[in-house]
């Protein structure tokens, strides 16, 4: 199976996880997209599910395909979250955000009962860091606050460039809920665990990438079916 096709074999496997009557935390990025069209399929066919989506970009999606959708306030407990992902280890640590939307995921995928993950092969790694490390940052003090960053994160064995994220016309990237986005060039995060709750202590750090302990599945798509990961 080629790329796609293992996102999309990923997506379809996921939905072996969904009961009626479930309310659902719905990912980002193109292989949550894949999940949102099967989903729909099946809400045509009669599925009764409500979707907390995790971006404008997601709940756009799911309202054009028929999926009823609802938001945090009301819906506050949710049973499961399917979501990809950019980087996944062995332990089910995660990099996510390469979206942009990762303040909203792991909101979402919190107030869940279970997250699953789904992914391509490509996504799967021995040490997280070789995708930058993206963290949401204030706009306010940005500068000082990822000075701040690489202080903490040279603590922990990891160093690199750090940017700040742009849009396609150079101009600053705005997650929604309009901060910036600073990706890590780190290479190797040796220590996920303590860098993601050291980073989480910085004033102005909104959230980072790094998913610690949140996945319980991942169902990843190989060119022969689609393997189920679970942490050690
Ligand atoms: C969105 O912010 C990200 O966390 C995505 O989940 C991640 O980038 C995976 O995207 P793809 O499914 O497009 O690879």
């Amino acid at each position: 199976m080629t790329g796609d096709n293992q996102k999309q074999a990923a997506a379809r496997r996921a939905l072996d996880f969904v009961e009626d009557g479930m309310k659902l935390g719905i990912g980002t990025g193109s292989t949550a997209e894949e999940f949102v069209k099967l989903l729909a399929e099946r809400v045509a066919g009669g599925l009764k599910v409500i979707g907390v989506p995790t971006s404008e970009r997601t709940a756009a999606l799911a309202l054009k395909l028929g999926v009823p959708l609802s938001n945090l306030d009301d819906t506050p407990h949710l049973d499961l979250t399917i979501d990809g992902a950019d980087e996944l280890d062995a332990q089910l640590c995660l990099i996510k955000g390469g979206g942009g939307a990762l303040l909203r995921e792991k909101i979402v995928a919190t107030a869940s009962d279970r997250m699953i993950v789904i992914a391509d092969a490509s996504k799967v790694v021995t040490t997280l860091g070789a995708f930058a490390l993206p963290i949401e940052i204030i706009p306010f003090g940005a500068v000082s606050t990822v000075r701040r960053v690489a202080e903490v994160a040279s603590a922990y064995g990891c160093q690199g460039d750090i940017k700040r994220r742009c849009d396609s016309y150079g101009e600053p990237f705005f997650t929604d809920s309009e901060n910036f986005i600073f990706d890590c060039a780190f290479g190797k995060i040796p220590d996920p665990v303590s860098l993601a709750r050291e980073l989480n202590l910085i004033a102005g750090v909104v959230e980072t990438g790094l998913f610690i302990n949140i996945a319980s599945l991942a169902l990843v798509g190989t060119p022969s079916g689609v393997d189920m990961i679970e942490p050690k």
